[in-house]
C-alpha cells in the first residue's frame, strides 16, 4: 500500500502509524465504474501475475514509481522492486509491465529524466 504516496509493507505497518495519513491500496486504483487502472491493465496484458500478496505489492510499487514522473530504465526498475522477495516466478514479466507503464506515462506526461 501507499502511505502518503510512499510504498510500504502493509504487513509490518502498525495501524496507529496511519492516523492522519493518506492510505491507498490496490482497491483504490479502480475507476468510478470499476474499470482497472492503466498499471493494472499493463500487469494483466504482460502476464505479470504472482500471488495475492505479491501482485498488489508490486502494482502499488509501480504506482509509486510512476508517480515520481521519472523515466527509469529496466535496471533501475529491477533495483526498485528488489524489496519484493518472491521466488515463485521470474521477474521478467513484472519488469515488462513496469517498463511499459513508465514509458507510456512518460510519453503522455513528458516529465523529467531520471
Ligand atoms: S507469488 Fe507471492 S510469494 Fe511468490
Amino acid at each position: 500500500m501507499l502511505v502518503d504516496g510512499e510504498a510500504i509493507d502493509s504487513c509490518i505497518y502498525l495501524t496507529m502509524w496511519a492516523k492522519g495519513r493518506s492510505i491507498m491500496t490496490v482497491e483504490g486504483l479502480k475507476g468510478p465504474n470499476g474499470e482497472l487502472s492503466l498499471i493494472q491493465k499493463a500487469f494483466i496484458e504482460e502476464a505479470a501475475v504472482q500471488c495475492g500478496f505479491c501482485t498488489p505489492g508490486l502494482i502499488m510499487t509501480a504506482v509509486e514509481i510512476v508517480g515520481t514522473g521519472k523515466r527509469y530504465n529496466r535496471e533501475e526498475l529491477r533495483k526498485m522492486i528488489s524489496g519484493h522477495l518472491c521466488r515463485c516466478t521470474g521477474y521478467e514479466n513484472i519488469l515488462n509491465a513496469m517498463e511499459r507503464i513508465v514509458e507510456e506515462t512518460y510519453k503522455v506526461v513528458g516529465t523529467q529524466e531520471s
